[in-house]
């Protein structure tokens, strides 16, 4: 082999769902079912641009005078308008709280990393087994340490809330721990407001750093119910993290629009906490792409196309409920799924299933069993339980993944 500058280069893990993504697309049976990476679709299968997206596109197309940068914070007012649906109205006038645009929730995500790498090198960030795929990835980049802690067996469906609180006890005083707010991906776990009590009790003890995860909110069980979590961590921790997506609420995706909050320990850490958030953002993107921020400003600063976002909101919730019903109905090994929230669950199946129904069925759900709910349509939900059920007769802790 000829030597030369990239000879060295190692090849890179393949993203297992953005594998999947390309799998589903060059299969070419006419029948094929995707339900792999996490998006909205309706009953007709589409994903759709939102009314309130779309009436607030056609103001900016025709308001918008110059594409001039706005900054490495991106649009403070998108931040302003967005924070008290995030926190509410009092806590988003905390003056602790300091937040910045970012490019989707994986650019957060990636922000918080590094803050936590540069905050507190020997800082070891605690996340759940299973936790979103690109978690990991994107924490190892910034070099910080992990350790993983109980969450949840797909095939019993089974929350290990005691293991998982057992481990953070374990946890050193600025340890990070990252948290889903809502709709846990993949899991769909939706934990009560008591079990987030147990979870803000261990976080207090222990002085640990929470980093809330919020890339659903409004998809679970609505946006006040799918933030009150991170609420109470707002209140009980000494700091706290939030990494914000409004890809899927606002059906944003490809316009990558998400926030970084960091509500401080005090007023006095403020300043240093927001530089420590603007140089990494300096370095990776320098200013974040404004389309889906601005749209999200527009809309928020209407009260009637606030109120068509928030219907239209409703009623994709309402649809994944439906579709969680529905599933749960088909199959008794299923009946879990109704008692999770947002688009995502395990199925109880082992490994060799998912790779059988995708051969056999040309039915795509994740690696790991991960399916897309709300990629479902009611006409599926009958093919759908029918493949699965070999592999569900019998499932449970008996089978070895
Ligand atoms: C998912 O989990 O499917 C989505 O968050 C899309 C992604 O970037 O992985």
């Amino acid at each position: 082999m000829t030597d030369h500058v990239f000879s060295q280069l190692e090849d890179q893990p393949v993203d297992g769902l953005l594998a999947l993504m390309l799998a589903y697309r060059a299969d070419p049976r006419p029948h094929k079912i995707d339900l792999g990476l996490g998006v909205y679709r309706d009953a007709q299968g589409v994903t759709p641009v939102m009314r309130a997206v779309k009436a607030a596109e056609r103001i900016l197309l025709e308001t918008q005078d110059s594409k001039v940068y706005l900054g490495v914070d991106g649009d403070s007012a998108f931040v302003a308008g967005l924070a008290p649906i995030v926190f509410g109205t009092e806590r988003a006038a905390d003056e602790r709280l300091v937040g910045m645009q970012t490019p989707g929730g994986t650019g957060a995500l990636r922000l918080a990393a590094d803050l936590v790498a540069r905050a507190n090198p020997g800082a070891t960030l605690w996340l759940g087994d299973p936790t979103w795929a690109n978690h990991r990835p994107i924490f190892r980049a910034a070099g910080v340490a992990m350790r993983a802690h109980p969450l949840f067996d797909p095939l019993t469906q089974h929350v290990d809330l005691d293991g998982f609180l057992a481990a953070l006890d374990g946890g050193r005083p600025g340890d990070a721990v990252l948290l889903h707010g809502s709709c846990h991906n993949p899991t769909g776990i939706d934990f009560s407001p008591a079990q987030w009590a147990r979870i803000a009790d261990v976080v207090a003890r222990r002085r640990l750093l929470p980093i809330v995860d919020l890339a659903y909110q409004g998809l679970g069980r609505g946006l006040d119910e799918d933030a009150a979590g991170m609420r109470l961590l707002f209140d009980r921790a000494e700091a706290l993290i939030i990494a914000y997506s409004c890809d899927k609420n606002f059906g944003l995706y490809r316009e990558r629009t998400g926030a970084l909050w960091v509500r401080c320990p005090d007023v006095a850490s403020r300043a240093r906490v927001q530089s420590a958030m603007r140089s990494p953002a300096r370095t990776s993107w320098s200013m974040p792409p404004d389309h889906g921020a601005a749209v999200v400003r527009l809309i928020l600063a209407s009260p009637a196309l606030t109120a068509d976002w928030r219907a239209e909101l409703a009623t994709m919730r309402l649809r994944i409920l439906g579709l969680r019903e529905a599933l749960a109905a088909a199959h008794p090994m299923l009946a879990p799924l109704a008692q999770q929230t947002g688009i995502f669950g395990m199925l109880p199946i082992p490994a060799a299933a998912v790779r059988a129904i995708r051969a056999d069925h040309a039915i795509y759900v994740a690696d790991d069993g991960r399916a897309n709910i709300a990629g479902l349509q009611h006409d599926m939900i009958a093919p759908v339980v029918a493949a699965l059920t070999p592999y569900l007769q019998g499932a449970g802790a008996a089978i070895a993944r």
